[in-house]
């Protein structure tokens, strides 16, 4: 056989032996899943698709997709960013490796992008390291007892419902009642080595304002800033939840106390729902997916304090909807979450802010970290509380007579004082001494609890 048959023959079976499928084609799109004869992937691998900007075809561009499923023998892809200027037919490149985020210690101070991008028009980050953005399950053996007080300076929590380090909370309520603020104000004052805030699915212009207004040039001084706007794919908003855990994790493994700040664990749920019903998962209670319940968990549990030192506390505003506290994504939260802080449209409106309803707030912890003395201090705010909420309209209407309940007399003699050292303008702090002592002096000094 001639030397020309053979190179024939080489090259008909290279052409239909698979190689290392690196490359694939974009067979469709529907707005929001690319659907792709290739490459030959795992899910959470990033691809690379060539495309060209817009309006100037000799200019290319590649944009960053993930690989999200699987169907009909078909890939699908979630691009990161908008695919104009992407044609049928357009290549598709593996990159053989999952989504990374840069990780350093010159991330304090700074406002970044889900990729560790600057927004802040400062340099960009020298990275130390990159971390994957998903994170192996911690050993259940190497957490700490969450024992530690976490000192926040707001005195409702602090006084009231101490919560631990390494403790996951949630921060529950409808729209505008204070959530935003409330993080802000425990950015400002909490007592931990490094924050990290993420803000997701909000509009640029909250961004700002919470940058500005609620966290303050102290509060960005020890915290790194993660945000992806509601503007921003899906894709990309999921991504920042895990990105701000990844950075969180680098710190905490430098055995610092870190803060987690995530606004909103809702906004996230949101954003998974578009992504799993996308990609074909179908939509239970809310149209929500079966994912949005699954993930959940997971991010929770990568909170926590490790016996070799460091810890993540986490808090998450939840949005109820509606005030709805039974809405899917608040109800599932409640259960999984170490203790929930529960702001009230109705305290709100009456000018007590933070607004929090310490009757329906919970810290699980409470007991762990609160000594004999700040305990009795809890039993007698709450039960105040509770004999005057129960008797607010009879007494706002005039229609009650001294002397005929003694616990509701006690409890109309002290309210205003305790509601007076609650009430906490978001600049002011106060440490956990002064808290104590501002209570103590503000029901009374007999510590005897009425039921
Ligand atoms: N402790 C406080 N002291 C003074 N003002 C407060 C306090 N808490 C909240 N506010 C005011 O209440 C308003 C709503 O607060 P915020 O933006 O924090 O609510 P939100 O629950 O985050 O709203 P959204 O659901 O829109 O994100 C703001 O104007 C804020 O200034
Ligand atoms: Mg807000």
């Amino acid at each position: 056989m001639n030397r020309l048959g053979t190179l024939e023959r080489y090259r008909a079976t290279l052409e239909q032996t698979p190689l290392a499928q690196d490359f694939g084609r974009l067979l469709g799109f529907n707005g929001l899943v690319i659907e792709a004869s290739g490459p030959d992937v795992k899910i959470g691998e990033l691809c690379e698709i060539d495309g060209h900007d817009a309006g100037q075809s000799d200019s290319s561009k590649s944009i960053s997709a993930e690989v999200v499923g699987f169907r009909d023998g078909r890939v699908l892809l979630m691009p990161f960013a908008n695919l104009r200027g992407v044609s049928a037919g357009a290549r598709i490149r593996a990159l053989r490796r999952t989504l990374r985020v840069p990780v350093s210690r010159s991330m304090i101070g700074r406002v970044l992008d889900a990729f560790g991008e600057p927004l802040d028009g400062g340099p960009a980050i020298t990275p130390e390291g990159y971390r994957d953005i998903q994170s192996p399950p911690i050993n259940p053996l190497c957490r700490a007892p969450l024992d530690q007080v976490l000192e926040t300076g707001v005195r409702a929590i602090d006084g009231v419902m101490p919560i631990a380090k390494g403790q996951r909370v949630g921060v529950f309520a409808g729209s505008g009642v204070g959530k935003s603020t409330l993080l802000g104000m425990m950015a400002r004052h909490v007592h931990a080595d490094v924050i990290v805030v993420a803000m997701i699915g909000e509009r640029g212009r909250e961004v700002g304002d919470f940058l500005h207004e609620s966290l303050g040039e102290e509060g960005l001084k020890r915290s790194v800033m993660m945000v992806a706007t509601s503007d921003q794919s899906a894709l990309v908003r999921t991504h920042a939840v895990h990105a701000a855990h990844a950075v969180a994790e680098f710190f905490r493994d430098q055995g610092l106390d870190v803060l987690l700040m995530l606004d909103s664990i809702t906004r996230f749920a949101m954003a998974q729902r578009e992504v799993g019903l996308a990609v074909g998962e179908p939509p239970t209670s809310r149209g929500y997916p079966p994912s949005v319940f699954n993930l959940l968990p997971q991010i929770l549990e990568r909170g926590g304090r490790l016996r070799a030192g460091g810890s993540i506390s986490a808090i998450y505003s939840v949005l109820v909807e509606g005030d709805d506290m039974n809405e899917p994504v608040a109800d599932h939260m409640r259960a999984i979450l170490d203790g929930h802080v529960v702001l009230s449209r109705d305290l709100a409106s009456r000018g007590q802010l933070p607004a929090i309803d310490l009757l329906s707030s919970v810290s699980r912890l409470t007991g762990r970290v609160a000594d004999e003395r700040q305990q009795l201090l809890v039993q007698r705010v709450k039960s105040i509380i509770s004999t005057y909420e129960t008797s607010r309209d009879l007494v706002d209407m005039g229609a009650y007579q001294a002397g005929a309940n003694p616990a509701l007399d006690e409890a109309i003699a002290v309210y205003p004082a305790l509601i007076e050292c609650l009430r906490q303008r978001p600049s002011q702090s106060s440490s956990l001494q002064e808290t104590i002592a501002m209570l103590e002096a503000a029901v009374g000094s007999h510590m005897q609890v009425r039921v």
